[in-house]
């Protein structure tokens, strides 16, 4: 690490949207004949690779997304990158292809954010450095079948919260008519060709005013599945934490740690259980998307059935309990608060 690897570049850090930002350094590692290479850094961002690669042509590639923060103390702090590697890993098997060993990731995800280290949005900001790790089929291929060469790759990007606003500010949601991932599907992987086919429900959830789509079970279209880019976790009026039970959802990391944080820190009730949207809308008190990106944005209404329906105080106020678990779950990424989980791990600089 140089002198000048570690000056922060000269950015407007709390006004950053969330999208590419070049930085200085990537890792790439390939596979090929049963092996992956150790890995290297390197500083080109453009990618070139064969034009019958079956990440272009069937969509055999998958990513992950992950952050990196500044501590207080000065800290780097990733968190819970380990179910990150875990999940490429059960996206890699579904896929058909190989694996990156857990220490290949973490070496690749840590080499990146130290190098890219002046790019780290300080602590305070509300900004951060977000993680993109990715898993691409490549090489000479036209029938349909696994590629036989892959690379693996790790960028970054400082960015600002994902919805447009403020860390906190509410979102809407707007049901979408079509569905995104059947029950024995590839929903519960991060497989990029979810993403695409999600594009549409997108643009017609921000035509009418929404910031994302919501997505129904496909099976049934009855039960709550998850946002384009976020799972859904629900206070109820009864005090009781519920998030939506279902094959076709990414098990997401932030909702994971937040149902734990509900139960071990505020002591609620939490359920992961199927929830019958129409049949349970009336109970819901507070309803939140979650994610590495979203982290947790109150919804203040949703679209159903052609009409909006409010949340908590008319969706005109952040509810209580998840402003409750959003400090929570910021503090302790921000290394602000004690870490009894040890959900976070520091990556250190020099
Ligand atoms: C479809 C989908 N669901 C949920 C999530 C949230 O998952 P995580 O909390 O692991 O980022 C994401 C974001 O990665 C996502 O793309």
């Amino acid at each position: 690490m140089t002198a000048n690897n570690l000056k922060k570049k000269d950015l407007d850090w709390g006004n950053l949207g969330f999208s590419y930002m070049k930085t200085d350094y990537r890792f790439v590692a390939t596979w090929k004949d049963g092996s992956w290479t150790e890995g290297e850094t390197i500083t080109e961002e453009m990618m070139q690779i064969h034009e019958g690669s079956p990440a272009l042509h069937y969509g055999q590639q998958c990513f992950e997304g992950l952050k990196a923060q500044t501590a207080k103390d000065g800290r780097v702090l990733l968190f819970r990158a380990d179910l990150n590697a875990e999940r490429l890993s059960n996206t890699a098997n579904r896929l058909l292809m190989p694996s990156v060993p857990k220490e290949l990731f973490m070496k690749g995800v840590e080499e990146t954010v130290r190098n890219n280290y002046a790019w780290i949005p300080p602590h305070g900001s509300g900004a951060s450095l977000y993680i993109r790790p990715l898993l691409i089929g490549v090489g000479e291929n036209l029938g349909l079948r696994p590629a036989t060469s892959y690379e693996f790759r790790v960028f970054v990007s400082p960015v600002g919260p994902y919805y447009k606003g403020t860390g906190l500010s509410l979102i809407s949601l707007a049901v979408t008519d079509y569905d995104r991932a059947a029950p024995r599907g590839t929903g519960y992987v991060k497989a990029g060709a979810n993403y695409a086919g999600g594009l549409l429900s997108t643009k017609s959830a921000q035509e009418i005013g929404a910031n994302e789509a919501l997505y129904l079970d496909s099976a049934e279209r009855k039960y709550l599945d998850e946002a384009g880019s976020a799972n859904i976790v629900l206070s109820l009026k009864d005090g009781t934490i519920v998030t939506p039970k279902s094959a076709a959802i990414l098990p997401s990391v932030t909702r994971r740690s937040i149902m734990v944080l509900a139960k071990e820190e505020l002591g609620l009730t939490t359920e992961e259980r199927p929830v019958e949207l129409l049949k349970e809308l009336t109970k819901i008190e507070e309803m939140a998307a979650c994610g590495t990106a979203a982290v947790i944005s109150p919804v203040g209404k949703i679209f159903v059935n052609g009409q909006w329906h409010t949340f908590y105080k008319d969706g005109k106020e952040v509810g209580p309990t998840m402003l409750k678990l959003y400090e929570l779950l910021t503090q302790i990424q921000k290394g602000e608060r004690q870490d009894p989980y040890g959900w976070t791990q520091e990556v250190v600089i020099s």
